[in-house]
């Protein structure tokens, strides 16, 4: 997908990655951005349509709904990442919340629209989806359950003309990575390869220096061949019903 004249609903989008991915979605020519944020959201381009959208608020996602209308592209972006030891289990709890339910949430919500654009899903995963990060636990768990409803959706929209796509990131240099004092990739870097990955239609897009390197390997590998074999097992039946 080329995003320009396009209409695009983005979560979390007044800092980080999300205020990134605004800015870079109108440089490209996007005809309506429905920025979601929980707070209220100025912007001096008119096409940019604030909605506040908390994404574990059930009543926030039913209000958004009623309010957009056509929709090419949702990219899932809100996340929070804390530091724990899995001896708390709310923590697990609350990375749920925002991370795995908000997203799962707001796609059943906005599907109607994306069929009917025939349009895509973009889910902000990481590479702890892949490989746990041990002092973000919770996060991991959260981000590796997102990541496998993202396999999943991919598999039931392929009949719909719904294409559903996964960003494996690796670190970037926002609010969430304050703490690690690690190479990390500029925002704005990396939302330009996001939209060029969806532009060549990649399933998963790697958009940093970290992630590209296991770009190659995860593509050619097992666990992917896996995902293509087992998306063949879905009955037409169960396709045309997601
Ligand atoms: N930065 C990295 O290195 C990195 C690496 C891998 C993956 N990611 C993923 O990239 C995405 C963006 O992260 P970031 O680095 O931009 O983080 P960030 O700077 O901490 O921004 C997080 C964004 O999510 C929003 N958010 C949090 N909880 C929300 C909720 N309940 N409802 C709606 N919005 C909510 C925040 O809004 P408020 O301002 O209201 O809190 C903020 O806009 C996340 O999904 C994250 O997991 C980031």
């Amino acid at each position: 997908m080329d995003i320009a004249q396009k209409t695009v609903l983005i979560t979390g989008a007044n800092r980080g990655l999300g205020r990134a991915l605004v800015e870079e979605a109108l440089k490209r020519g996007a005809k309506k951005i429905y920025a979601g944020t929980r707070n209220a959201l100025q912007h001096p381009d008119k096409r940019v349509t604030p909605l506040t959208l908390d994404v574990t608020n059930a009543e926030d996602i039913r209000r958004v709904t009623g309010e957009v209308g056509t929709l090419d592209l949702l990219i899932n972006n809100a996340g929070i990442a804390l530091f724990d030891d899995l001896s708390d289990p709310s923590f697990i709890d609350k990375h749920m919340a925002v991370n795995f339910h908000g997203p799962f949430k707001i796609i059943h919500a906005l599907l109607p629209q994306l069929k009917h654009a025939k349009g895509a899903i973009v889910n902000v995963l990481s590479l702890a989806a892949l490989a746990p990060v041990p002092v973000t636990p919770s996060y991991s768990i959260s981000k590796a359950a997102a990541h496998s409803l993202t396999q999943t959706m991919r598999a039931f929209l392929a009949g719909k003309n719904v294409t559903v796509h996964a960003v494996m990131l690796g670190p970037v240099d926002t609010d969430m990575t304050r703490g690690f004092d690690i190479p990390k990739a500029a925002p704005e870097a990396v939302v330009k390869e996001i939209f060029d990955g969806l532009r060549r239609g990649e399933e998963d897009i790697f958009p940093d220096p970290v992630s590209q390197a296991m770009a190659a390997g995860w593509r050619g590998g097992v666990v992917k061949a896996f995902e293509h074999q087992y998306a063949g097992f879905l009955p037409p039946s169960v396709a045309s019903a997601a």
